[in-house]
């Protein structure tokens, strides 16, 4: 392909070179020599003010998603159409919460012996079962680490006000693992003082599913909701003594920050340890 260069330097980009970039009249291009050449590049203008304006709004949409606030765009074509003001598709809301009849699995996996493994979102209605869950995998994991006078007095509704009131608030989000219609784990996550890390606050199996991979298969399924929502890095912190659960985190790829906390249950203060993980 020619061109010529006519009065005044000027030349004339063949149309189907203006097709192929998608250019139009009033667009600009960045002109500049390279190898003795001549370089056209398409660039987009924007003021300072509006760069800035963008930098702010990124900023605001990046703390809404990480809380799980915000709603998300389908594709980049919504994103784009977002940014120029423009009439964007429908967004499809971070789910929070399934809908009631939980048909929709969040993930649907197929647990050992081929029994149906469901993965979603925890809901408002499920804070009595998870709390009973919670509380029956303390009574066995915690015992001979926590006092025995503590766990014999634990209630299975312990948790309830704690995650009714945390899920409405949305300090924390939580999630449950389901073989058939059972509910048999859960997890709750919830923010820090650091806007894109996450506490992952808890993780339970009931004490006779522990040992069969399904930790394992659970905890995959939170890391992918903990990066849907753009965090970064999860903390967690986990009873010294409590080996299984420290290997287990481990195995995930949590690094001991070799910092500790004192956690107070019941009357007495335990030690637990400090993990965490970049989420890359
Ligand atoms: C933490 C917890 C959720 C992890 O679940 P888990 O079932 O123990 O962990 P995994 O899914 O990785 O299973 C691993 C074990 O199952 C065995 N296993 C059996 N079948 C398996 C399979 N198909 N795939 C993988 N592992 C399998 C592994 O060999 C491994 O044994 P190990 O623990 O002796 O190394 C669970 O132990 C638990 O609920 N603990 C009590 C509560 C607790 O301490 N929570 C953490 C504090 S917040």
């Amino acid at each position: 392909m020619f061109l010529d260069i006519r009065v005044k330097s000027q030349i004339t980009i063949p149309k189907e070179l203006m097709n192929k970039l998608g250019l139009s009249v009033g667009d600009k291009l960045e002109i500049f020599e390279e190898d003795g050449g001549i370089r056209l590049v398409p660039v987009a203008m924007y003021s300072k003010q509006h760069l800035d304006e963008l930098r702010q709004e990124v900023a605001a949409a990046q703390e809404k998603i990480a809380l799980g606030e915000a709603g998300a765009l389908d594709n980049l074509g919504a994103v784009f159409a977002k940014l120029e003001g423009k009439e964007a598709p429908p967004a499809s809301p971070i789910p929070v919460a399934l809908p009631e009849d939980d048909k929709t699995a969040e993930g649907e996996v197929s647990g050992a012996g081929g029994s149906r493994i469901k993965i979603r979102m925890a809901q408002e209605k499920d804070v009595g079962r998870i709390s009973n869950l919670i509380a029956a995998s303390w009574k066995s994991a915690y015992r001979g680490l926590v006092e025995d006078s503590y766990l014999d007095s634990l209630r299975g509704d312990h948790w309830v006000e704690y995650l009714r009131s945390g899920l409405r608030n949305r300090d924390i989000f939580a999630m449950v693992l389901q073989e058939g219609g059972k509910m048999i784990g859960a997890s709750i996550l919830g923010k820090t003082t650091q806007k894109l890390e996450v506490n992952l606050i808890s993780l339970y199996l009931l004490p006779e599913k522990i040992g069969q991979g399904l930790g394992r298969l659970f905890y995959a399924e939170i890391e992918k909701e903990m990066r849907r929502r753009s965090f970064n890095k999860c903390v967690l912190d986990v009873l010294e003594r409590n080996e299984r659960a420290i290997r287990f985190y481990k195995v995930n790829d949590y690094e001991d920050t070799q910092r500790t906390i004192l956690s107070p249950v019941g009357e007495k203060k335990y030690v637990c340890r400090v993990f965490e993980k970049i989420l890359r």
